[in-house]
């Protein structure tokens, strides 16, 4: 199983960025944290990060057909981006939506989510622990499927 992991503006400066909100672990843990589930759960997983809306669009077309399942943590485009979502749409491929902090108990301008519409799941509030759930539904989804 093929997991493609996206991670959306400013999630590179994980570390630096807001520590109260998003902890002190770098993006470079991130990548090591994920890496790390994959093996655990045997799947195959690749990580892309972007602070381009474009390139996050570009990059969702590409999936289709090489990748089995989307973890996606598209940061503040997730409150504003109708071409990520269609892009999910387009390429119908499972995709559970992460977020580090508890969106619901922030600002109002971050209780709406586009990318939300084309996602199987949610998993908010629980940190680096989060993209290790999204991993886990997508695989016991593919299984739910496939027997
Ligand atoms: C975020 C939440 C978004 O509202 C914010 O714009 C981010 C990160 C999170 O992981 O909690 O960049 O997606």
């Amino acid at each position: 199983m093929k997991i493609l992991v996206i991670n959306g503006p400013n999630l590179n400066m994980l570390g630096l960025r807001e520590p109260a909100i998003y902890g002190r672990e770098t993006y470079q843990d991130l990548l090591a944290f994920i890496a790390q589930t994959a093996a655990e759960e045997g799947v195959e997983a690749d990580c892309f990060q972007s602070n381009h809306e474009g390139a996050l669009v570009d990059r969702i077309q590409e999936a289709y057909g090489v990748y089995d399942g989307i973890v996606i943590n598209p940061g503040a485009y997730t409150h504003t981006s109708i071409a990520l979502l269609d892009a999910v749409k387009a390429v119908s491929i499972p995709t559970v939506e992460v977020h580090l902090s508890d969106v619901t108990k922030r600002e109002d301008f971050r209780q709406v989510s586009y990318i939300r519409l084309a996602c199987v799941k949610t998993f908010m509030g629980m940190g680096f622990a989060g993209y290790r759930e999204g991993i886990r539904y997508l695989k016991a989804l593919r299984k739910n499927e496939t027997t």
